[in-house]
């Protein structure tokens, strides 16, 4: 038996999008990634794969699940295979039975989260208590508004100073989490001592780890937590949490080197920044960006450690890279990082620093200009044979041809020549398979329904009175069951708390079939705010009411002989503004 809780922790690990999209080519439509369904024939996609809820579902056929059923369904495999296959995939062991510590891994995972919780309110109430902590923070321009949204603090200079708050100091939790450390004759002692302590929250925003800066020059500079069950610095970016929301509105994340480069810049209202934990990028975490935005720029520092980071982020990032993906580069003056260069100059000043940063393409195929200045037919050969190695890890298929292109073009010679080995087929049949399909026009009714069944709440937004059904005249955008449903739902509003109650209620009913997919189509809405979420349930009810009032009219129109009552409506309704 595979411990269910180690199951657990595998799907949450893998990427679901980057599986399936190793065996379906998906495209970003909206939040969710879609492709035509690899269960049914189909010309057009409607098979999705939601990166947030880490399912994927086809409205076309029903074909629902996660990254195990995926595995068996699409690839036959069996269960325990397609564990064994996502645990190699994200390399992990999986655990046998008889090692019992990983049963108990949820609630390990449990206890460390709360224990990184509470010593992080700790932290950050002695922080209060610190005036050098706080005059550190001060001198690098920061008010305590943005020290409170990244609930920095301090660890006081004591060795065991979270006693105050752990009665059960020497219990295993807390080495877990790695908040203490055990030396080796059994003495335990706080991991972190007189610094100030920045909370890393994952994507969820739980706290799954610290960084702690000393204050003023000191070695090490930073000390991080190690990785723990629920931490690993190649996994996370700092600031993720905290920047979600300004990424979606701007679309664009820039990533930083440091912590405090996160910090500052929100401090001057840029809160679409997140940093890697000292470590160079990863290619997991070049994924998380690329899922979350088509705009990432890498901000540098100007010095040499900034361009061996970017020549190191670059060669990441080349297998992954899709079409449609814009990829920048920003260096900073030398000597500046973006939290010096921010405070020394303004917002907007660092915005048009920022605009002036190169693409991908142009990074990539400068990378071995520098000590080759192409004018000998020796430097250009040097230079194909270099650069070739580079566009060849580029999988992403048009933007891999055009860097093909560029170089024949640098070289002054033919595409065919330079031995990428390419016929003109693959290239067409690369390029059709990357064309984005048409999708059908969404229907109002299925937002309304999706809105609804997934927040009830929306129903108390709108009143259905009886002048908009206009005597029963439904428009042909909407079923008789979909406005059954909608109505049912409106009147429910808050009567029904869980998604699961919503399901059993219409469990055998005729309406069961479009509960169950509204709900599924419905991915992602958790993920607008409510405000978003009244917004767009406003806005689609507002275009139904339309469709309604056309429907009369048209019915109306159509009536052989109308009456004076008829001919009044008539007038009423075609003055009717909505
Ligand atoms: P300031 O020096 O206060 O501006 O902090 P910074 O966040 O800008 O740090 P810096 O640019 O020097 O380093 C970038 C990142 O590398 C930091 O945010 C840390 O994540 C990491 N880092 C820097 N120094 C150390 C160190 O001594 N140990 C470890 N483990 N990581 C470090
Ligand atoms: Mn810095």
């Amino acid at each position: 038996m595979i411990p269910q809780a180690f199951i657990q922790d595998l799907i949450e690990r893998v990427d679901i999008v980057e599986l399936i999209d190793g065996y379906v080519a998906l495209k970003k439509r909206g939040i969710n990634f879609w492709a035509c369904c690899p269960f049914h024939n189909e010309k057009t996609p409607s098979f999705s794969v939601s990166a947030n809820k880490n399912l994927y579902h086809c409205f076309g056929c029903g074909a629902h699940g996660n990254s195990v059923s995926f595995l068996m369904e699409h690839q036959g495999m069996s269960f325990v295979e397609a564990i064994h296959h996502l645990a190699s995939h994200v390399g992990i062991e999986v655990p046998s039975e008889k090692n019992k510590t990983n049963n108990n891994n949820s609630d390990t995972k449990k206890n460390v989260q709360n224990a990184l919780l509470r010593a992080s309110k700790y932290y950050q109430s002695e922080l209060k208590k610190s005036p050098r902590a706080i005059n550190f923070l001060k001198s690098r321009g920061l008010t305590g508004a943005v020290a409170k949204k990244f609930n920095l603090g301090f660890a006081p200079q004591k060795s065991q100073a979270l006693r105050e708050i752990f009665q059960d100091y020497h219990s295993e939790a807390l080495q877990q989490a790695g908040l203490v450390i055990r030396t080796e004759d059994n003495k335990i002692y706080d991991r972190f001592r007189d610094r100030v302590i920045f909370p890393i929250h994952n994507a969820n925003g739980i706290i799954v780890g610290f960084g702690g800066r000393v204050i003023g020059d000191g070695m090490p500079k930073y000390l991080n937590s190690p990785d723990t069950i629920i931490f690993s610095k190649g996994n996370e970016l700092y600031g993720l949490h905290h920047s979600k929301d300004a990424i979606r509105k701007i679309g664009k994340i820039i990533v930083v080197e440091g912590y405090m480069d996160v910090v500052a810049l929100a401090q001057f209202d840029i809160n679409c920044a997140v940093a890697t934990l000292g470590t160079s990028i990863s290619e997991y975490q070049i994924r998380k960006l690329l899922q979350r935005t088509d705009h990432v720029i890498f901000a540098f520092d100007g010095d040499d450690a900034g361009r061996k980071a970017a020549d190191r982020a670059m060669e990441v990032m080349l297998p992954v890279i899709k079409d449609g993906k814009f990829i920048f580069f920003s260096f900073f003056p030398s000597g500046d990082d973006p939290d010096s260069f921010i405070r020394k100059r303004n917002q907007k000043l660092f915005w048009e620093h920022i605009a002036e940063a190169i693409p991908l393409s142009d990074f990539l195929m400068s990378h071995y200009v520098k000590d080759n200045d192409l004018s000998s037919d020796e430097a250009k050969a040097k230079y194909v044979r270099d650069i070739k190695e580079l566009i060849l890890r580029v999988k992403a298929p048009n933007f891999s041809l055009f860097l093909k292109k560029r170089l024949a073009t640098v070289v002054d010679l033919e595409l065919q020549d330079l031995g990428f080995t390419i016929s003109k087929r693959e290239i067409k049949s690369e390029l059709k398979k990357d064309r984005i399909r048409p999708i059908g026009v969404p229907r109002v009714v299925n937002s309304l329904l999706d809105l609804l069944c997934n927040d009830l709440r929306l129903g108390s937004e709108i009143e259905i009175s009886e002048s908009v059904v206009y005597d029963g005249v439904i428009p042909k955008v909407i079923s008789k069951d979909e406005w059954k449903l909608f109505n049912e739902l409106v009147q429910l509003s808050g009567g029904v708390k869980t998604k699961i109650d919503l399901m059993e209620k219409y469990r055998g009913t005729g309406l069961e079939e479009l509960v169950y997919s509204s709900l599924s189509r419905g991915f992602g809405i958790d993920f607008l705010t409510d405000k978003e979420k009244v917004l767009e349930f406003k806005g689609a009810w507002k275009q139904l009411l339309r469709q309604f009032k056309q429907a009369k009219i048209n019915f109306l129109l159509e009536k052989a002989d109308l009456s004076d009552a008829d001919k009044r409506d008539l007038i009423d309704l075609q003055r009717k503004k909505l």
